[in-house]
């Protein structure tokens, strides 16, 4: 290798300079990790066996490509959206469908708005594509503020994503609210809402919130994106899904890597959706523990320290509400939201930490949950 310090250096894109590189999380074997909104158990078993029946059929074997169009997938998921498969797109996790979106929509110069703070990978995947990320705050109280993002549209925007519930703080927006800013926003800007944790959504606030499979037939300009990462338990096999018009499904299928969702990950995500009876008792613990978490700590401050409305499988404390901890911790106090993902590593617990913004923690199972509010002094 030359160490010729003049010698040329390939070119890559300036404007990546604003991407920042990837830095992998820690890894801390025996640590109860609850940073990254998965779930804490294993496939179901039947999917379990899903798996493995598709790694032992040699028409499906690893050393055979996958279904491209990942016909029997998007024709599963039509069936429970009520839309025929022309009118779903598959991807590798929903994170490559955000992409997808900004790819099929914007070109440089061209806008991407989104709520913030939210999925950090908005404003990345925007950058990556060479779309001007444009982020506009959330409100007062943690949601999507819907009347901003219709403001901060110009003759540039091209795709604004919805983020509901909302990561990291779990609020969700109305669907009256929903509907206000779908008729503010042009009909020729691309809206996403962005589904992740909609499984995680109680009764009484599902019958309020927008779903998009019941909007997207009113908006030819509305996707709605959902993922098996998150209740489905498949995170490590990245495959998500987005739903809307077919122009836009086509768009978006045309930027796609080919065979993006490989044949594990088409298997199991079948196998998951006719699992669904065994899927709702997870489901419910997870509400359950959301509730748990949420009383428990609020009850011992005596306020909200954690935001009450969360809908997902998070909870989240605002950097201003940290301090409300210290008197329930046995040895140590806590001033910042650093001060409280330290205290938490120091015994084997590991949150997400925004510096200076907030908390988000994974809400799991009850032994889990337990674990946390024990080294919380709870
Ligand atoms: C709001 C939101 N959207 C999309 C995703 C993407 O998930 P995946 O790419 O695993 O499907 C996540 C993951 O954390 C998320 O929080």
């Amino acid at each position: 290798m030359s160490n010729d310090t003049n010698a040329p250096q390939p070119i890559i894109r300036p404007d990546l300079e604003q991407v920042p590189a990837y830095v992998p999380g820690k890894a801390v074997p025996g640590t109860l990790k609850i940073a990254s909104n998965e779930m804490s158990q294993p496939p179901l078993p039947s999917v379990a066996a899903a798996i493995a029946e598709t790694l032992a059929q040699p028409s499906t074997s690893p050393n055979r490509y996958p279904d491209m169009g990942a016909v029997a997938l998007r024709t599963r998921i039509g069936e429970n959206l009520g839309l025929p498969m022309e009118q779903v797109a598959v991807g590798c996790g929903s994170s490559a469908l955000c992409l997808q979106l900004v790819q099929a929509t914007s070109q440089a110069g061209d806008e991407v708005v989104f709520p913030w703070r939210s999925f950090e990978a908005y404003p990345i995947l925007a950058r990556i594509a060479g779309a001007t990320p444009v982020a506009v705050p959330l409100d007062a109280q943690g949601r999507n503020d819907l009347d901003a993002l219709a403001a901060a549209v110009t003759e540039r925007t091209r795709l604004i994503f919805v983020c509901n519930p909302n990561n990291p703080t779990g609020t969700t927006v109305t669907r009256e609210a929903f509907e206000k800013f779908m008729a503010a926003v042009p009909g020729n800007v691309v809206v996403a809402l962005d589904e992740a944790y909609i499984e995680l959504v109680d009764d009484d606030t599902r019958a309020t919130t927008p779903l998009a499979d019941q909007l997207v037939g009113t908006y030819p300009n509305l996707v709605g994106l959902r993922t098996f990462s998150k209740v489905y338990g498949l995170a490590g096999l990245r495959v998500g899904y987005m739903f809307g018009s077919k122009r836009l499904v086509e768009a978006v299928n045309k930027v796609a890597i080919p065979f993006s969702v490989n044949t594990v990950a088409q298997a199991a995500a079948i196998a998951s959706l006719d699992a669904q009876a065994e899927l709702a008792i997870r489901i419910k613990e997870v509400r359950d523990q959301r509730v748990r978490v949420t009383n428990a700590i609020n009850s011992a401050t005596g306020r909200d320290t954690v935001l009450p409305t969360s809908q997902a499988n998070f909870v989240w404390i605002d950097e201003s509400r940290i301090k409300d901890l210290s008197p329930l911790l046995a040895d140590g106090s806590v001033d910042t939201t650093s001060d409280l993902g330290d205290y938490l590593a120091q015994r084997g617990i590991l949150i997400r930490c925004f510096a200076g913004e907030g908390a988000r923690i994974t809400v799991t199972t009850d032994e889990e949950a337990g674990q946390l509010l024990a080294a919380l002094g709870l």
